[in-house]
């Protein structure tokens, strides 16, 4: 049984991933911003096998919360073996390209809360010796585009971080994982025309899972989007500067 902490709990995609912790016999220590999401959720997962599910309302921009809901998840699950952060948003673009506010609050969302929550995790998880440290993260952080720059700017940030701690934890047996999905049909993206290249979270989850048993360092979900990053990647930036993407 490992004692699993989920961050941003009431994502569609943290949804299907904690469900299959559950069907594992896992325990877990759920966080997000809405209550009463979180307790419908909690519920479900001890049906579905979850011997211990806590939960903790906080908002992820609430940072001097985060070193006391770590040592809360610790001492109430009896340790921590997995940390999955997940919470996040989608800016509006053109808002954010109007006023830095709205930039800076996007940035805090999607990538300073993360590197705060990151900032404690790592230090657990060096102390004790062994853990899983993986964060969703997206394509969108692997080049800048006009449409989402600002998200995907949050997100390449992220990726660097990780990195690093990568490089730091390895010697201490800790597994960093950077998931990156390609389109996911939640709630985040209910606005989007679906398409060929969309995947359920279900599918995404699964993924994740599979991405923490082979302890891998960075997955792309579903797979093919590895290789579609890889053309996009090799488009030169002069070229790549003047497509509409
Ligand atoms: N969907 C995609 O196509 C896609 C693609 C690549 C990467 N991702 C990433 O996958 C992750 C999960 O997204 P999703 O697709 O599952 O979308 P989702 O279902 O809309 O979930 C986003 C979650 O983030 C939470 N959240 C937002 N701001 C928060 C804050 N300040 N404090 C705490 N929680 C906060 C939301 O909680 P509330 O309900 O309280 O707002 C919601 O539970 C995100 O990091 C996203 O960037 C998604």
């Amino acid at each position: 049984m490992r004692k699993v902490l989920i961050v941003g709990a009431t994502s569609a995609i943290a949804e299907a991933t904690a469900r299959l912790f559950a069907g594992n016999g896992d325990a877990l220590y759920l966080v997000a911003r809405n209550q009463d999401r979180l307790g419908a959720i909690a519920n479900d997962l001890r049906v579905r096998g979850a011997p211990q599910v806590e939960t903790e309302a906080m908002d992820a921009n609430d940072f001097s919360r985060h070193r006391a809901m770590i040592e809360t998840a610790i001492v109430t699950l009896g340790g921590l073996d997995v940390a999955l952060i997940a919470h996040g948003t989608l800016p509006d673009q053109k808002a954010c390209e109007q006023s830095f506010d709205e930039t800076l609050k996007e940035l805090q969302t999607n990538c300073l809360s993360i590197l705060s929550l990151l900032t404690y995790l790592a230090d657990h998880f060096e102390r004790q010796g062994s853990g899983t440290i993986a964060v969703l993260s997206s394509v969108a952080g692997d080049r800048g585009r006009q449409s989402n720059y600002v998200y995907g700017t949050a997100k390449a940030a992220v990726n660097v971080f990780l990195q690093g701690l990568r490089n730091r934890l390895s010697r201490a047996n800790i597994q960093v994982l950077t998931i990156k999905p390609g389109f996911v049909d939640t709630p985040m993206t209910a606005g989007f025309q679906k398409g060929l290249l969309w995947a359920k979270p279900e599918k995404v989850a699964g993924g994740i899972y599979s991405a923490i048993q082979r302890k891998k360092d960075v997955v792309y979900l579903p797979w093919f989007w590895r290789f579609i990053m890889a053309v996009i990647n090799s488009i030169p930036e002069r070229l790549f500067k003047k497509m509409k993407l």
